[in-house]
């Protein structure tokens, strides 16, 4: 690997047809008990857990690792790409314990300060967000080595055509959201199938009625 940046893991969690929510929002649980447990024992292997605002605000997830539903004994620091520094300072994402904030803000909130956030300003991309690479770099500079996205498809489909993700998890289980169902990674852009995004797989397991697919970068 060239780049100064952690590896990254890409972790879905989808309907056979690749969806992560009903157009609600809904959530919560698409997949099933034993592949949520799966996913714990990956945060616990990771340095640290990123996530979109989006599913912040959505979900309030706390993103730490329970793998047998208590908290391991190592803990991912946890981080968000959130432009406009939105985070709720008293939601459950917050107060689980130190998080990072990478925002584009020139006056970020100061609730989220005081509740023990650690706000980075970062550079923003040309359509204005924070940009992802930055954040990596960062995070890369101050001792993270791995770090895994856990968030909704517009974080997924920009650290995809960014090309920094190495590897995906794929939890999927066997119920069909259909087309009005939010999908896992948001428009790519592509123009030709000449060059799309490819990953060799490199297992599949059944993770009671789910399959988990591991794929790597080609
Ligand atoms: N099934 C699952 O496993 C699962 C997991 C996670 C989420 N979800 C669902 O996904 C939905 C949320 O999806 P989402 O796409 O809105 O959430 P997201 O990907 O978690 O967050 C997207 C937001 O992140 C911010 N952001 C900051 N920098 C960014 C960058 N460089 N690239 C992309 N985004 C950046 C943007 O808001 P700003 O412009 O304000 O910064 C953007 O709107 C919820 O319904 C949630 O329940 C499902």
């Amino acid at each position: 690997m060239s780049e100064d940046r952690p590896q990254v893991t890409l972790k879905l969690a989808t309907s056979l047809d690749s969806r992560i929510a009903l157009s609600t929002g809904v959530s919560q649980w698409i997949t099933g008990a034993q592949s949520r447990a799966e996913v714990h024992r990956l945060r616990a292997n990771h340095d640290v857990m990123l996530t979109g605002i989006g599913t912040v605000l959505a979900d309030d997830p706390k993103l730490t690792a329970r793998p047998d539903g208590v908290d391991a004994p190592h803990q991912p620091r946890r981080a968000v790409m959130d432009s406009r520094a939105r985070t709720p300072a008293h939601g459950a994402f917050v107060q689980a314990g130190p998080v990072t904030v990478f925002h584009v803000n020139d006056h970020p909130p100061a609730d989220l300060v005081e509740a023990g956030a650690e706000l980075i300003r970062i550079a923003p991309q040309p359509d204005g967000r924070a940009c992802l690479t930055a954040a990596l770099l960062w995070l890369y500079r101050t001792g993270a080595r791995t770090l895994m996205i856990e968030a909704g498809g517009a974080l997924a489909s920009r650290a995809i055509a960014a090309g920094v993700v190495d590897r995906i998890e794929w939890f999927r289980a066997p119920i069909i959201l259909g087309g009005d169902g939010l999908p896992a990674i948001a428009a790519l852009g592509l123009e030709s199938l000449s060059e799309p995004p490819t990953f060799n797989r490199t297992s599949v397991r059944e993770c009671g009625r789910d399959l988990w697919e591991s794929w790597e970068r080609i």
